[in-house]
Parts: structure tokens; C-alpha cells; sequence
């Protein structure tokens, strides 16, 4: 049976991490009949046509943001992908990488050849040198195929493909404190505007894309952008790859259109095949660690960008992370602010002072210590954080504690009042007995 749609519709085929097996599939294909058939503004275009949106988190339009590279540049430029894959919950681009590596060399040439720039980088996360050793296959076996160099198929386009290892830190994978990794400095975000399109890799024209986005342009450049939309919604085009983590019959990643039901995902067979025994459903964050969460009685929401901002929450990067009911959202929550709490690079005040501030109120809530007025204090630093800070790490702090006390503020209520937890924790004996 097929795992997914698009990418991972052959990703088990054997071998297709070596380029015989992934050009029997039609790998290079695109990359063959794009070079010397169509210009790179027509590329741009086609991208645009297809509504694809960028998976690394945002959703913002790929093909648009493309076109903001300036076309009159003296400068070199640079396609750069993100392949840090930080975010709490989300698993996917390690997948697509270590399975399919030569899709991502496919569309990191292309994505270059639209934006005019004969260098690319991607950029992993220091704990995935297993993935770059992969990836540096990949790439030695396209430069043997005359794939890349200087003149890739014999087109006249030249290009590059290296790949750097950061030193394992979340803010890494926003794209500007990325750049400034990847140039050799600390890694801490830069002030936007310039936004990287203009002033970006070694102050030059660059592209910041995802794994999951540039992995699509191969796809869509071959067939079109009308063909891509066959899957989705009319503002969510294509397919999504979702990472589902927590008591699910079946966790891992699973390729949907987008616009799924959620309830779809977690309790068709197809997918996860609902909850393990002895588990109910009270809340599911549907996009990394850093979006809010819903609670159950929101699961017939689609899984797409719309819908989900409805609901008051985001699609995010994908990681569906699915918390049952004898789980404590206050522990939850203090688990996650630990992670925003280490992971803060310093830079600026709100997230440097209010991770560590919100981190202290929910270990006095967690370990029954909590005071009269901590919850609205708890709501009142994650307010200060949000909007207030120098980059988005601060609003994936805050949002966690804004969407937890909107829809369980009872458990947190229930902690200072009790000292204790409001849910049964029979969870770890529970586990132990179904695993
Ligand atoms: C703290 C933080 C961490 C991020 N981590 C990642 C990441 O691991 N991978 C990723 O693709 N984007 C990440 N992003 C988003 C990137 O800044 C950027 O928007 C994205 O790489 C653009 O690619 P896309 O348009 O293809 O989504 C992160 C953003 C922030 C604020
Ligand atoms: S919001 Fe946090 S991660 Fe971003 S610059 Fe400020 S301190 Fe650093």
C-alpha cells in the first residue's frame, strides 16, 4: 500500500536512494524537460499557478516569494533549504531526506535555476549528520551524472549543491539566524526588512524554502500547476505531509490532501487508526510545539491552513501531536515551556525574561507550590511576549500558554486550588499494559 500521494507515494521503493532506481521512477525527468525548455520566469509562474505554500511553517506563497528576488542583480544568489526540522513534534523532512535524497537535489536544482542562482546549501540540524551523510551521497552521485557542475544536462546552467551541519540549536531554523549560522557566526536572527530575498546569504539575493516545499517543485514543474491543486482546497493547495506523535494506534507521517478532517487522520484506518486502548482524545496541536492547542470537540476541523485559523490555531509545520485525557496540560505545558525556555537565544528581553518567568510559575503550578493570581500572571507574560518580541520564536513561546489556558484553563485553576493534578494518572500504567 501506498504511504501517501505525492512524496511519499514511492518512498519505500528499495534502492531509491540511489539515482538508477529514482530515474526509473522519473527522477530527473523535470529537471530535463525544465532546463532549455522553459525560462525561469515561467518556472516562477508555474509554481505560482500551483498555490503551492511553504511547509516549513508560515504557509507563505513559494511562487511569490521567488519572485521578490530582484532579476537586475549584480549579486550572486543563493538557494538555501532548511532542513533543521526543530519544531516539537514535526518528523517528516528527516523521512523524506534519508528515503528519497535525490528528490531534494531535483528540486533544489530547479528552485535554483528559477531564482537565477548557481549555488545552493541546505542547511541540517546538528543532530542529523546521518541525514547530510545521505544527502552528500545523493549529491556525489548527481555530479557524477553531469546533474550538477557547470553545465548541468548540458543546458549551459550552472549550478552547485553543498550541505552544511549546524550545532543542533531551535533558532537555527528561522531562516535569518540560519543564514548567519551558515556564514560562520552565532546563530541569532537578523532584523527584517531586508527580508533574505533581497539581503540574504552573505548579504545577497536568497531563497529560505522547506524540504517538504522544494521536494514539490520537481513534481510541479513536470506537471503543472492545475495538475498540483487536484489535491486540496481552493486556498490549501496540494498535499501535506503531518507527523502524528501521542497514544495513536499508528504514529508516523502521513501524506494528506490538505483539507482532511482531523478526525479523519486520527481515527480512520487508513491513517492512525484511532486511539490506543484506554485512551480518549482531549486535545490535539495540530502544527509543532508552537501552535495553540484545540480541544477534542474541534476535530471535525480540516487540516488545512483556512480551517485551522478558524479554530484559533495554525497548521504550522505539520507536527500533529495528539494529547489524551489522562494526560495533565499543566505538565504538558511546563515540558514544552522548557524547551522555549532553553532554546531562547537571549537576544532580546520578553523571550530571554519570559520563557525563564513562565517556566518558574509552571513548576510552582506542577509541583502544587502555585499562588493565588498565578494563572492570569502565567496569561500575563505569555501577552508580553506575544508580538513584543525580535523574532517568532517568542509567539511559538507564548502560544502554547495562550491556547492552553483558552480551552483547559480548569486544570491550571485546579492545581493552585488542590495542589495537585485534576486528571487520573493512571497514564503510565495504562502504557505499560498496551504497549
Ligand atoms: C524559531 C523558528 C524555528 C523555525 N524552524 C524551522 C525549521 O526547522 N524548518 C523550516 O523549514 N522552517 C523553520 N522555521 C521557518 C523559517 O524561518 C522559514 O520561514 C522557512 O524555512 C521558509 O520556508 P518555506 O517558505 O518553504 O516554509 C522556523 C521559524 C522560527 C521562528
Ligand atoms: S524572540 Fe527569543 S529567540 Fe528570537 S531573538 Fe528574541 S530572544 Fe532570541
Amino acid at each position: 500500500m501506498s504511504r501517501g500521494l505525492l512524496l511519499f507515494k514511492d518512498i519505500d521503493t528499495p534502492g531509491l536512494t540511489g539515482i538508477e532506481t529514482y530515474r526509473k521512477l522519473g527522477g530527473y525527468e523535470s529537471l530535463a524537460g525544465t532546463l532549455g525548455h522553459k525560462t525561469p520566469d515561467e518556472c516562477i509562474e508555474i509554481v505560482k499557478s500551483s498555490g503551492l505554500r511553504g511547509r516549513g511553517g508560515a504557509g507563505f506563497p513559494t511562487g511569490l516569494k521567488w519572485s521578490f528576488v530582484p532579476k537586475n542583480s549584480p549579486k550572486a544568489k543563493y538557494i538555501v533549504c532548511n532542513a533543521d526540522e526543530s519544531e516539537p513534534g514535526t518528523f517528516k523532512d528527516r523521512e523524506l531526506m534519508v528515503l528519497n535524497p535525490h528528490l531534494l537535489v531535483e528540486g533544489m536544482i530547479l528552485a535554483g535555476y528559477a531564482i537565477g542562482a548557481n549555488a545552493g546549501y541546505i542547511y541540517f540540524r546538528g543532530e542529523f549528520a546521518y541525514v547530510q551523510a545521505i544527502m552528500d551521497k545523493a549529491i556525489a552521485e548527481a555530479r557524477a551524472a553531469g546533474l550538477l557542475g557547470d553545465n548541468v544536462f548540458g543546458s549551459g546552467f550552472q549550478f552547485e549543491l553543498y550541505t552544511h551541519l549546524g550545532a543542533g540549536a531551535y533558532i537555527c531554523g528561522e531562516e535569518t539566524a540560519l543564514l548567519s549560522s551558515l556564514e560562520g557566526f552565532r546563530g541569532q536572527p537578523r532584523l527584517k526588512p531586508p527580508f533574505p530575498a533581497v539581503e540574504g546569504l552573505y548579504a545577497c539575493p536568497t531563497v529560505v524554502n522547506n524540504v517538504e516545499t522544494i521536494m514539490n517543485v520537481p513534481h510541479i514543474l513536470k506537471n503543472g500547476g492545475q495538475w498540483y491543486k487536484q489535491w486540496g482546497t481552493e486556498k490549501s493547495c496540494g498535499t501535506k505531509v503531518l507527523s502524528v506523535s501521542g497514544p495513536v494506534k499508528r504514529p508516523g507521517n502521513y501524506e494528506i490532501p490538505l483539507g482532511l478532517p482531523l478526525r479523519t487522520l486520527i481515527e480512520s484506518p487508513e491513517y492512525c487508526g484511532g486511539m490506543r486502548d484506554g485512551f480518549k482524545v482531549k486535545g490535539v496541536i495540530p502544527g509543532g510545539s508552537s501552535v495553540p492547542v484545540i480541544p477534542a470537540s474541534q476535530l471535525d476541523t480540516g487540516l488545512d491552513y483556512e480551517s485551522m485559523n478558524a479554530v484559533g490555531t495554525f497548521l504550522g509545520s505539520g507536527g500533529v501531536i495528539v494529547i489524551d485525557d489522562q494526560t495533565c496540560m499543566v505538565d504538558a505545558l511546563w515540558n514544552l515551556i522548557r524547551f522555549y525556555r532553553h532554546e531562547s537565544c537571549g537576544k532580546c528581553t520578553p523571550c530571554r525574561e519570559g520563557t525563564y518567568w513562565m517556566g518558574e510559575i509552571l513548576e510552582r503550578l506542577e509541583k502544587g507550590e502555585g499562588r493565588e493570581g498565578d494563572v492570569d500572571l502565567l496569561l500575563d507574560v505569555a501577552n508580553n511576549i506575544f508580538g513584543k518580541s525580535f523574532c517568532a520564536l517568542g509567539d511559538a513561546a507564548a502560544m502554547p500558554v495562550q491556547g492552553m489556558l483558552k480551552h483547559f484553563r480548569e486544570e491550571f485553576e485546579y492545581h493552585v486550588k488542590h495542589k495537585r493534578c485534576m486528571v487520573n494518572r493512571r497514564r503510565q500504567a495504562v502504557m505499560e499494559v498496551t504497549a
